[in-house]
């Protein structure tokens, strides 16, 4: 990565007071965990994530959308956070104060040793009750804690909620569905407040949280893009940096803090 760009993004990295991370799933890429648009592979290839990620497709077929959660969350109890993730992790330590808001399902900023952490799309994580009561829920999972068996992917029936019975769903934000009110509050009040945002890994078109970096720049904030391709996000960063959150993130905060 060369250039002025990369040495004008350290600066304001180094010279900042309160920096959020705006992520996407292009974050995770590095760890091995396919971005929301990369297309299925294996069994799920012959669907569209976006048709499965839904309260209809839920209560259409239960089975096939927990299997495929499942599957999604075996893949991340295999992966490990990326460098991109551990350089985060010293942004935060640099400057106290800052702020991970995430698009992301995956704990891999939690895994990194990232203290803050906003989860706007939920987490794969969370299970809770499929009715308005949103019961707490945990996983089957076998008693030693393992995953269950990495599988590439099959019809699994949800457990029942320990409360009510109903079938437990993913803890995860669907197609349509809101937004979880204090993680959009907290996200909104942070980007507010930041005078530096990056944006990684992310192609900012779904809304609202692709609304994130546009407050923060309307707020005053320096917003800096890392992702290899451009996005509509483009127009609103100040530098654009075209090259994966692995290598710029590392790059970035070593020549911050040489
Ligand atoms: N480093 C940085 N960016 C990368 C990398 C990488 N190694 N690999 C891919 N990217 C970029 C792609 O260029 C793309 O712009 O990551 C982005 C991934 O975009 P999406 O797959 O659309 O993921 P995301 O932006 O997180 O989607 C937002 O949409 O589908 C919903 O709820 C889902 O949270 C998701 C939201």
């Amino acid at each position: 990565m060369e250039g002025v760009l990369p040495h004008r993004a350290a600066q304001l990295l180094g010279e900042a007071r309160r920096v959020v991370i705006f992520t996407g799933a292009g974050m995770s890429a590095e760890s091995g965990v396919p971005t929301f648009r990369d297309d299925l592979t294996g069994l799920w290839a012959r669907f569209d994530a976006q048709q499965l990620a839904t309260a209809e497709a839920f209560r259409t077929d239960p089975d096939l959308v927990w299997g495929w959660y499942e599957w999604r969350r075996a893949r991340v109890r295999r992966a490990e956070p990326n460098s991109g993730h551990l350089a985060i992790t010293t942004i935060e330590s640099r400057i106290p104060g800052s702020t991970v808001i995430t698009q992301n399902v995956d704990d891999l900023h939690e895994r990194a040793g990232t203290q803050a952490v906003i989860h706007l799309h939920g987490s794969l994580f969370t299970p809770r009750c499929g009715t308005a009561a949103a019961h707490p829920a945990t996983f089957p999972d076998p008693p030693d804690g393992e995953p269950a068996e990495p599988h590439e992917g099959r019809r699994i029936s949800p457990p029942r909620c320990a409360y009510c019975r109903a079938p437990v769903r993913p803890g995860v934000v669907w197609f349509g569905e809101a937004l979880p009110e204090a993680a959009l509050t907290a996200a909104v009040e942070a980007a507010t407040a930041c005078d530096v945002l990056l944006t990684v890994g992310t192609s900012g078109v779904v809304y609202p949280a692709a609304a994130i970096p546009q407050i923060a720049a309307r707020s005053g904030a320096t917003v800096i893009q890392v992702n290899p391709q451009p996005t509509p996000l483009d127009r609103i960063a100040a530098i654009n940096l075209r090259g994966t959150a692995a290598q710029v993130l590392s790059t970035l905060v070593a020549t911050a803090w040489r």
